[in-house]
């Protein structure tokens, strides 16, 4: 067993620290409060490639392996969980989608764009009444032979409203329920496509988060990604991945709250010794960094095994729970650890604390993950433990 990176995971983690340090660190808070989608961070994003990290470099991707993608959405979150989301959506729910599932055709014409960054897509999944019951779609994409003609609104939008390409799930045959799926791909700028003004959020507040409306939308056939009723699939298969993406957005929200909080402990005095000699604060620094290590664990795992073709939905449920548990209860100490600054912009880290809510909500809620991973133990198919035994073998 290692628990070393290889030469190219470390350099890819030192680029994305640089990168958010410098770049993302001097305008975060202005973004926040003016609630601005980062235009020229994103082009910087994909300038350095991270816009599509996985993506076979046919397609203009990096080529990487789904741990690298990791480091870097940590690194960034530290910094700009909001820049984070949009890489992450694009990634894990965009990206890698159309490479699994594409044809030859769509790869061309869309995926080489999304992959280097000069596009970016959204995911469009969740409706006004169906979030977790995700089965339940009301959009409909009626067959009228050579298209669809999509209708329906879909809510919460991850870059709703910068996206060109949108991943849509709507509903063909209602009779066959999630069997009647498809999933479609609509360009933004088509007749009948209306974008809904931002939403006002408490937290990532940055990236752009908006409802779209589908009125009479035309949809090529050779639009559709894979077989007719697959849409479902697809989407729960490219969440499985999305959500080591989000494990990872939430692991980077906690170390980044984590290591303000070391830092100003050693600073700020009190009773004459700063405030980390004291064993109020030092516990606390203990209970954080064992957590934020087992979260951090968990994470890598789930990205191991998805690069090994492994079994890896419940593995990306666990690690997205827990780690996302373990940023908004970090986050809320970070702040207490630093006392009255804790609640003023300057200090980072009421942000990180409001930026940590959604990962316990997005790309499945963590009653959702729980249902995934009870349902994967009662179904004997938990995970390939860390030692290689199977599952089977051992139960
Ligand atoms: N991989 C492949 N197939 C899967 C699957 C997976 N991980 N999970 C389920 N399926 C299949 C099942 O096998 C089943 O297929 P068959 O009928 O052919 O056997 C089918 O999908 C339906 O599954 P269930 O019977 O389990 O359906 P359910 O309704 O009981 O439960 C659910 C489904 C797990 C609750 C699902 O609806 C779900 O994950 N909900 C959460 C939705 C979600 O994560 N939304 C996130 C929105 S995107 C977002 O947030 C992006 C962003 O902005 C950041």
């Amino acid at each position: 067993m290692y628990f070393s990176l290889t030469e190219e995971q470390q350099a890819v983690k030192e680029a994305a620290r640089d990168f958010a340090q410098n770049e993302l660190l001097p305008g975060v808070i202005e973004r926040d409060i003016k609630a601005e989608f980062p235009t020229e961070q994103v082009r910087m994003m994909a300038e350095l490639g991270f816009m599509g990290m996985m993506v076979s470099p046919e397609y203009g991707g990096g080529g990487m392996d789904t741990l690298s993608y990791v480091l870097a959405m940590e690194e960034i979150s530290k910094v700009d969980p909001s820049c984070a989301v949009i890489m992450s959506v694009n990634n894990s729910l965009v990206c890698w989608g159309l490479e699994a599932y594409g044809t030859e055709e769509q790869k061309q014409k869309y995926l080489t764009k999304l992959a280097t960054g000069e596009w970016i897509g959204s995911f469009c999944l969740s409706e006004p009444e169906a979030g977790s019951d995700a089965t339940s779609q009301r959009t409909t994409a009626e067959d009228r032979g050579d298209h669809y003609l999509l209708n329906g609104t879909k809510n919460w939008i991850t870059n709703g409203s910068t996206s060109k390409v949108h991943l849509v799930m709507a509903q063909t045959h209602p009779e066959l329920r999630h069997r009647g799926i498809n999933t479609l791909i609509v360009e933004s700028d088509w007749p009948g496509v209306t974008i809904g003004p931002k939403e006002d959020k408490l937290g990532i507040r940055a990236s752009d988060t908006c409802s779209i409306m589908y009125q009479d939308v035309v949809v090529p056939k050779k639009n559709r990604i894979a077989e007719e009723g697959f849409g479902f699939k697809f989407a729960m298969q490219t969440l499985d991945g999305g959500r080591i993406g989000i494990a990872a957005q939430a692991l980077g929200i906690a170390a980044g709250a984590y290591e303000r909080a070391l830092v100003y402990s050693k600073e700020r005095k009190a009773f004459g010794k700063p405030i980390s000699a004291h064993q109020a604060i030092a516990f606390k620094l203990a209970d954080m960094a064992t957590e934020i290590e087992a979260a951090r664990m968990l994470v890598y795992r789930a990205a191991w095994l998805k690069d090994q073709g492994l079994p890896y939905s419940a593995a990306a449920a666990m690690a997205k729970m827990f780690a996302s548990d373990v940023a908004m209860r970090h986050t809320v100490e970070a702040v207490q650890i630093h006392g009255g600054y804790g609640y003023v912009r300057e200090y980072h880290v009421e942000r990180l604390m409001r930026d940590a809510k959604i990962t316990q909500i997005y790309e499945g809620t963590n009653e959702i993950q729980r249902l995934v991973i009870a349902r994967n133990i009662l179904k004997g198919q938990l995970y390939v433990p860390l030692f290689g035994a199977a599952w089977e073998q051992t139960a």
